[in-house]
């Protein structure tokens, strides 16, 4: 049997297929390349991902042969989606229906559709909570998004629920929070704050840097939908996955200041549209049902990204 990782040549994908065929698992993967960052970029995580055990298929879910693809599949993986907060407002909007809500409905019909259906575990977000109900936050609070991203993953959750309602599919939606570590996209605020700090370029602070995240390490995050894949869950299970600390902005930047060594220059930047001034998850559920907790500090994980960082400038 094997595992299918839609979104394989991302950055939470290519880390999933690593740890999926250093499990000795046969994976297929498939991904799109959309052109939200570079093609480039996206091919050196494949790169790093490259096994015997993977096969790649280049495809748009809304438009190849799933029901060909999920042929001897006995989970699937969907973690391909078009991410980012701040990007999601305006003109573009339709990148991410398309992407998160067709491509999820897509994939939903076709796994209901096949003889033996697969397990589905979704890439949900904590972007679903928007400024929450409370902290720290229960899967059972108001959804209430703040951005017209997380509009369109609540709506791929809620798909993903009802397909497990209505067609008995056996899924778990996994909200993770502010995802960080080695091949993070480039818009996300660490690679952008290390980078910059590494070509001693000025870091761009969006608010005040008091807002507040639940940062957590990929691998954590990777070992959560592992695990999801084979707990006795009850299908349209929904679960946080967090790095269970409240770290500031600015924390983090003093932090990255005290493993550069170097002295960052700031420059500030209104409050972007659709940020959240805090998230914090309650990771109860999941530390019960999949019997997972992190295991990453943020300084570790921190100084892992920072050495992928620096490897990726000197490799150009
Ligand atoms: P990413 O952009 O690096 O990876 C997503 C991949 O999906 C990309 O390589 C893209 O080309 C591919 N893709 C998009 N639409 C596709 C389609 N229609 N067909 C095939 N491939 C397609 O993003 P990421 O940060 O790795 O996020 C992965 C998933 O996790 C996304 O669904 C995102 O919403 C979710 N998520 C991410 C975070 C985070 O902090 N990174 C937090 C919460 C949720
Ligand atoms: C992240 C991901 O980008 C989303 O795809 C994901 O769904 C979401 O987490 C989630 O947890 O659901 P975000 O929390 O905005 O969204 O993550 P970062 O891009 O790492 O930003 C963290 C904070 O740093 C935000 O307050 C942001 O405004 C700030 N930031 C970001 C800056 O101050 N400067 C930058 O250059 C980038």
């Amino acid at each position: 049997m094997r595992a299918l990782v839609t979104g394989a040549a991302g950055f939470i994908g290519s880390t999933l297929v690593r740890r999926l065929t250093a499990d000795a698992r046969s994976v297929v993967g498939v991904d799109s390349f959309t052109p939200y960052y570079e093609r480039a970029t996206k091919e050196a995580n494949l790169r790093r991902a490259e096994s015997p055990l993977l096969t790649f298929v280049e495809g748009d879910l809304n438009e190849i042969d799933l029901t060909r693809l999920l042929d001897g599949v006995d989970v699937v993986f969907h973690l391909a989606g078009q991410p980012g907060v701040r990007s999601s407002w305006g003109g573009g909007f339709a990148e991410y229906t398309t992407a998160n809500i067709g491509a999820t409905q897509r994939l939903l019909e076709a796994a209901a559709g096949v003889a033996d259906p697969p397990r589905l575990v979704y890439a949900s977000s904590s972007s679903v909570y928007g400024d929450a109900e409370s902290y720290p936050t229960r899967e059972d609070a108001l959804p209430q998004p703040r951005s017209p991203y997380g509009v369109t993953k609540l709506a791929g959750e809620h798909l993903v629920g009802l397909y497990a309602a209505r067609h008995g599919l056996q899924t778990t939606a996994l909200r993770f929070f502010t995802v960080y570590g080695p091949g993070q996209r480039p818009d996300m605020a660490f690679t952008r704050f290390l980078r910059a700090a590494v070509r001693d370029e000025p870091i761009s602070l969006y608010g005040t840097g008091e807002q507040i995240r639940d940062f957590t390490f990929v691998d954590d995050i990777v070992d959560a939908v592992v695990r999801a894949a084979s707990a006795p869950t009850a299908p349209g299970t929904v679960l946080n996955v967090s790095g269970g600390g409240s770290h500031s902005v600015n924390e983090v930047l003093d932090l990255i200041g005290d493993l550069t060594g170097s002295s960052l220059r700031i420059e500030r930047h209104a409050t972007a549209p659709g940020d959240v001034s805090r998230t914090a998850a309650d990771i109860g559920a999941i530390t019960r049902e999949l019997g997972w907790a992190p295991r990453t500090s943020l300084r570790d994980g921190l100084a892992a990204q920072l050495a992928w960082v620096r490897e990726s400038e000197s490799a150009g």
